[in-house]
């Protein structure tokens, strides 16, 4: 049942060489664990797997997926760049010490301010969301007289079949420019032109969790035979094309793992020869991983504390955190599995529903999972989660966001500290109006 992250030493879990029982201890509970090895090698993965001799290739990390000083800077020793959607995502990176370079800005209603900062720090790469955007950007671009790269963003139309809300290529979406709206090939011809702006192609990007790796040949095949008409409507040779990440990955102990290293080189493959057939001589193609590079080295571990009975439905057990450290299950209806970490050698033969501390009925993290017996202190742990969950933490109820963890050869390196009881009014103001008797 444990893969290779994972060692049961005398019916205790250990990460990385590391008890889960001495993580709770100097930690404490909620805690995001990251197996340092497990992520270095998937990264490297991504880098050694994604290679053609055709054309170069660029693995760009959705920093969304989790970021911090720690996670980026770790991975900035590794030959990837950085996707941001927000100036906020865009410092972090550059406290990590990426170099701007190496950043690409995305986001669907970019600010001026934010376009301001992303120009004046010499961002690598600004994908074009919209045509409004567009304007904005060339009216930035001439007020400071400078020229940068931009990919505009195409919605492929690829219907994927994930949940609505990770969907991102439908006719209603948000994102990027349809690809079946003829106004779309209209807009395009007029950019080509634009002094401030080099066009080096395009982006695309189908959705998140996408299990059914057929729909990336899709994405490919569609993206390609659009860019070679543009490419002989308008007498013009298009550089890039960034096809995005969404390459879905198991979130439960006994889902199947994507095996990363075969998709890539098949992936490969399909675009080496969509571009004979097509004739396109591009120079770069990339890609955008968030969850299938982060996510599985990531877990949550939790310490039990009051178990229930309903009058329906299997047995509760509560843990002290949920839906404010991993938000995914009530928000996307997302699968978790989980196993009783400090009671790894007894039979598992009860089946219990994970809820959460927080008021809300929808703060089940588990709907269903057998474990062994379990006690008020043992330790819970759901692997798998190391994607979206940190990064969507909130502090509901009131919750501290809690700490991460890196863990590798017996040894652990706290990321982010756990929130502190000041850390949660440290910007709030008190009422200083004057009330001189209670109404
Ligand atoms: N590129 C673009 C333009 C994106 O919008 C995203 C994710 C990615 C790459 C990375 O996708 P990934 O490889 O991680 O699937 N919060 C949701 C996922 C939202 C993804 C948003 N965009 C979740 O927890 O499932």
């Amino acid at each position: 049942m444990l893969d290779n992250n994972f060692e049961n030493k005398d019916g205790i879990l250990y990460i990385g060489g590391v008890s889960v029982e001495k993580l709770k201890d100097k930690y404490q509970t909620p805690l995001y664990i990251f197996d340092q090895k497990s992520l270095k090698n998937r990264t490297k993965a991504f880098v050694d797997n994604f290679k053609s001799l055709k054309f170069d290739t660029e693995v760009v990390y959705a920093t969304k997926a989790f970021s911090n000083l720690y996670v980026l800077s770790l991975l900035n020793n590794y030959n990837i760049l950085f996707d941001c959607v927000s100036k906020e995502e865009i410092f972090v990176c550059l406290k990590a010490g990426v170099d701007s370079s190496r950043i690409h800005f995305h986001g669907n209603n970019k600010s001026k301010d934010e376009l301001e900062y992303a120009i004046d720090k010499n961002i690598g790469l600004i994908i074009i969301d919209s045509v409004d955007e567009y304007y904005l950007l060339d009216s930035i671009l001439n007020e400071k007289n400078k020229k940068i790269d931009v990919l505009i963003r195409i919605n492929p139309d690829v219907k994927t079949d994930t949940h609505k809300f990770i969907q991102t290529s439908n006719a209603d979406s948000k994102f990027g420019l349809n690809i079946r709206d003829k106004n779309t090939k209209i807009f395009i011809s007029k950019s080509l032109k634009n002094k401030n702006m080099h066009i080096l192609g395009f982006h695309a990007h189908i959705g998140s969790q996408v299990k059914n790796l057929d729909f990336f040949k899709e994405e490919a095949k569609i993206m390609l035979k659009y860019m070679k008409e543009i490419e002989e409507d308008n007498s013009y040779k298009f550089s890039h094309i960034n096809l995005g990440g969404g390459f879905g990955t198991k979130e439960r102990i006994e889902d199947r793992d994507l095996d990363i290293e075969v998709f890539l080189k098949d992936y490969i493959k399909t675009i080496e020869n969509l571009l004979v057939y097509y004739k396109i001589n591009i120079k770069n193609v990339g890609i955008e991983p968030g969850r299938s590079l982060i996510s599985k080295s990531g877990s949550m571990l939790y310490t039990i504390g009051s178990t229930k009975k309903t009058l329906e439905g299997f047995p509760l057990i509560f843990v002290d955190g949920g839906m404010s450290d991993n938000i995914r299950p009530s928000l996307y209806d997302a699968k978790y599995s989980s196993i009783l970490a400090n009671k790894l050698n007894n039979e598992a033969n009860i089946i219990y529903r994970v809820g959460g501390k927080l008021c809300e009925s929808g703060d089940i993290l588990i709907d269903e999972v057998k474990l062994p017996k379990v006690e008020r202190d043992d330790l819970l742990l759901i692997p798998y989660s190391g994607a979206y969950t940190y990064s969507m933490a909130s502090n509901y109820n009131k919750q501290r966001k809690a700490a991460v963890v890196f863990v590798e050869d017996g040894c652990d390196y706290l990321a982010v500290r756990r929130e502190s009881l000041d850390d949660l009014i440290s910007r709030d103001e008190i009422y200083k109006g004057e009330i001189n008797e209670r109404i």
